[in-house]
């Protein structure tokens, strides 16, 4: 069995050595090890399961999620188009190959996160298409060396998300889950969904316009290191489509105006960051990579299909 000693990710690959590959089925093997699944992705914030014996469908992805121990999570919320494909499984975002979808912390845009994003590959693409992720910690730690002003300022005055959903999901978008697969069939649903959640504008052709409560833009992980926690530079780079503009994707909290200059750069500093120093997983079938949402902000390349990956999203664990 072969430990990657590279710290990010943590390689669990059993397929280096057949006495071990014959069992290590990778359900079993998570219900087994959860404890120490738990701490290694808790230390080095992705571990990647290479190799493993029945890790091929998205029904053997959602075992392998049920069999961690991890609370379940409502991902209703989120922006991206996808497909439920199996218990907790869905497609990962279904935006084209051709585009980018810019480093984010899943669903920070949201009032409750998920704790856990797993991908899992069922087809690998035929060229690029990595999944990139990098460390929150190091990004925050980053833009507090380059703009400190500007990170003192964000810090108290939050800022809110805005973005028009249309009535029927667009899958030409990497925001265009409609706002009936996001809150319900009907307008009464939205708003009752929406009740106590920010503010909502029905646009004439039937859009829907919505401006997120005030957010942090920096949290802390479990160990109380400061975290670059929001979909911000997602929202600045990847919020655009024919009803969305970026420059208009982010307000301040507190007067819900534009960003200023300085906040603008901080933020396509930090993008340039994450490029720079983001760890791509080159996907191989059966891959399984876990992501500790606190830690790790992660973001999609472009790709040549067919590619087919796989979401799951998940709480804490449960004991
Ligand atoms: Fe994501």
């Amino acid at each position: 069995m072969l430990v990657s000693l590279r710290h990010v990710p943590l390689i669990i690959n059993p397929s280096t050595s057949p006495q071990w590959k014959e069992c290590m089925e990778l359900a079993p093997w998570m219900g087994r090890h959860r404890q120490d699944v738990w701490r290694s992705l808790d230390t080095h914030g992705a571990v990647l399961f290479r190799g493993f014996r029945a890790s091929e469908t998205a029904y053997d992805f959602s075992d392998a999620m049920k069999a961690l121990g991890l609370d379940s999570f409502d991902a209703s919320e989120s922006a991206a188009p996808r497909t439920s494909v199996a218990p907790f499984v869905f497609t990962a975002n279904e935006a084209p190959e051709t585009e980018v979808i810019p480093f984010h912390h899943e669903m920070a845009q949201c009032e409750s996160p998920p704790d856990v994003i797993a991908f899992f590959c069922e087809v690998p693409p035929q060229s690029k298409g990595a999944t990139p992720f990098v460390s929150s910690v190091q990004v925050a730690s980053f833009v507090e060396w380059l703009l400190p002003e500007s990170v003192k300022e964000l810090s108290e005055r939050r800022i809110r998300y805005a973005r028009t959903l249309p009535a029927q999901s667009d899958t030409g978008s990497p925001i265009g889950r409609s706002w009936r697969d996001t809150y319900g069939p009907t307008k009464d649903d939205v708003e009752a969904a929406l009740s106590g959640k920010g503010e909502w504008t029905w646009l004439e052709n039937d859009d829907l316009r919505i401006l997120s409560p005030p957010r942090q833009m920096f949290s802390t992980d479990r160990r109380g290191r400061p975290t670059f926690f929001n979909s911000a530079v997602a929202a600045r780079k990847g919020w655009k489509d024919v009803r969305n503009d970026p420059e208009k994707s982010i307000v301040y909290a507190d007067t819900c105006e534009p960003l200023n200059t300085e906040a603008k750069m901080l933020l396509d500093a930090a993008s340039h960051y994450m490029d720079a120093n983001a760890v791509r997983v080159q996907w191989q079938a059966g891959d399984l990579l876990l992501l500790d949402n606190q830690q790790m902000l992660h973001a999609r390349d472009p790709f040549t299909p067919p590619r087919r990956i796989l979401a799951s999203l998940w709480g804490p664990p449960l004991s």
